[in-house]
C-alpha cells in the first residue's frame, strides 16, 4: 500500500538523499526540494538506481515562500516534512553569520508558517549535538545542557530548535521531532550516493578518504594532547544508512500520532565515543588502504570529546545504529572510489 506523500527538503543532500532511499524502500511518496547550492542533480539518479524510483524534485529555495507556496499546492497530498536545508560549514558560518541566519532560519520560518494552511502534520528538524557544545559530561542525554553556540551555524540550530518549541506553544497544529545527530559518516553501501564536499573537505571522513586516494598529500590530526586515551578528540560516528532510517520512524510516529509530546527531541548516535586516531585506525583495518597522517596543533573551536547516550532513541523510537564502524569506513571507501571511477574527484 502506498504511504503519505513526504516532502524532504535538502533532499539531494548528504543525509537528505540516503533519507528519501529510505522513505521510498518504506512506500512512501517523496518530492525533494533542493536549491541545489551544495548538491547536485545528479543524485537523483544515484537514488533511482538503488530505489527503481525517481523522486518529484522541485529545484527552488526554501526561504521563497511563493516558490514553496506552488509547491504545496502542486502536491496538496504533503502530509510531513523533513527540514535538511540549511548550510552547515561552521567556518563559513563564522565569516559570512547573516547567510546562515537568512538561510537556516527563513528556510524553517516558511515551513512552519505554510504547514498548517495545507494540512501538513509534522515536521522533522535536523539539529545537532554541536547543541551540548563541550558537554559536562558523556555519554550525553538529551536532558544535558544547552551551551552557548561557539559559532553562528551552531546558533541556527539552538534558535530553530527554540523557533519550534515556540510555534508549537502558540498552537499550531503540527507535531515535530527535533534529531540531534552525532557526526554522520559513510555512504550507501551500494555507492550511488554518498558525501560530495566542495572544495576542500573540513570533515575528518572526506578529508581522510581523499587522502587515502591520493588528492591530499597528508591528513592533519588536530592535536594530541587532549585529556582522552590517545589525546586525539573524541566523537559518535553514526552510519548515515542508520541515521536516515531514523528520519523513517520519526515521520512514521508524528502522522501515526504515536508520539507523546508535541515536540519531541531525541540523540542519534551509536553511543560509542572513537578517537580520531582509533577512526584512522579502523579505516586502515577495514579497507587495508594507507593513510598518511601527522599530529598537528589544535584547530580552534574543537570540542574535546562527546559522544551520545542514544537510550531515548532506542528506547521510544524503537530505533539503533547497527552497523559496525568497519562497514562505516569500507562504505566510505567505496564511496571515495566511485568518485574517482566517475572522474569526479
Ligand atoms: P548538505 O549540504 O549535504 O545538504 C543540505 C542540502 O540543502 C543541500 O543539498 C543544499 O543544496 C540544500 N539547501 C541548503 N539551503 C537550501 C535552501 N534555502 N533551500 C533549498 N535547499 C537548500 O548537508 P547534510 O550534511 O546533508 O546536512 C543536512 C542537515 O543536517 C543540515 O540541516 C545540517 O545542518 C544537519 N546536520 C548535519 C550534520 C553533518 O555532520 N553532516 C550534523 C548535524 C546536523
Ligand atoms: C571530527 C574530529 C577534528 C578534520 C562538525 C560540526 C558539527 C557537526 C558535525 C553539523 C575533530 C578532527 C577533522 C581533519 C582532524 N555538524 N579532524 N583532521 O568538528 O566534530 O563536527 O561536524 O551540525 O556541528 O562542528 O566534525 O569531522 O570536522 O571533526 O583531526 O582534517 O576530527 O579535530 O576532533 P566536528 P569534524
Amino acid at each position: 500500500m502506498k504511504k503519505e506523500r513526504i516532502l524532504v527538503t535538502g533532499g539531494t543532500g548528504y543525509i537528505g538523499s540516503h533519507t528519501v532511499v529510505e522513505l521510498q524502500n518504506a512506500g512512501y511518496s517523496v518530492v525533494i526540494i533542493d536549491n541545489l547550492s551544495n548538491s547536485n542533480r545528479n543524485v537523483l539518479d544515484g537514488i533511482e538506481r538503488i530505489t527503481n524510483i525517481r523522486p518529484d524534485f522541485v529545484e527552488a529555495d526554501c526561504c521563497d515562500i511563493t516558490a514553496l507556496t506552488a509547491l504545496f499546492k502542486q502536491y496538496p497530498d504533503i502530509k510531513g516534512i523533513i527540514n535538511f536545508a540549511a548550510s552547515k560549514a561552521v567556518g563559513e558560518s563564522i565569516e559570512k553569520p547573516l547567510l546562515y541566519y537568512r538561510n537556516n532560519l527563513n528556510s524553517l520560518m516558511n515551513l512552519l508558517d505554510l504547514m498548517p494552511q495545507y494540512g501538513v502534520k509534522g515536521i522533522v528538524f535536523s539539529s545537532s549535538c554541536t547543541v551540548y557544545g563541550e558537554p559536562d559530561e558523556n555519554p550525553v542525554t538529551e536532558a544535558a545542557p544547552i551551551k552557548t553556540a561557539t559559532s553562528p551555524y551552531g546558533n541556527t540550530k539552538q534558535i530553530c530548535e527554540e523557533i519550534i518549541h515556540d510555534v508549537v506553544r502558540s498552537g499550531a497544529p503540527i507535531k515535530s521531532v527535533i534529531l540531534r545527530y552525532f557526526n554522520p559518516v559513510g555512504a550507501h553501501p551500494s555507492a550511488e550516493i554518498g558525501e560530495l564536499p566542495n572544495g576542500v573537505p573540513q570533515n575528518l571522513i572526506p578529508y581522510l578518504t581523499q587522502t587515502a586516494i591520493g588528492i591530499r598529500k597528508e591528513l592533519s590530526v588536530f592535536g594530541d594532547d587532549y585529556n582522552t586515551p590517545d589525546g586525539s578528540c573524541i566523537r559518535d560516528f553514526i552510519n548515515v544508512v542508520d541515521l536516515a532510517k531514523a528520519h523513517v520512524i520519526a515521520v512514521e510516529r508524528m502522522l501515526q500520532d504515536k508520539s507523546l509530546e508535541q515536540v519531541e527531541t531525541f540523540n542519534l548516535g551509536t553511543g560509542i565515543g572513537l578517537s580520531v586516531k582509533e577512526l584512522i585506525a579502523a579505516f586502515e583495518r577495514a579497507t587495508g588502504v594507507n593513510v598518511p597522517h601527522k599530529i598537528v596543533g589544535r584547530r580552534p573551536g574543537d570540542i574535546e570529546k562527546v559522544w551520545a547516550n542514544p537510550k531515548y532513541a532506542n528506547e521510544v523510537l524503537g530505533w539503533e545504529a547497527t552497523a559496525s564502524i568497519d562497514d562505516t569506513m569500507r562504505s566510505a571507501w567505496a564511496w571515495q572510489c566511485r568518485l574517482r571511477e566517475r572522474g569526479i574527484m
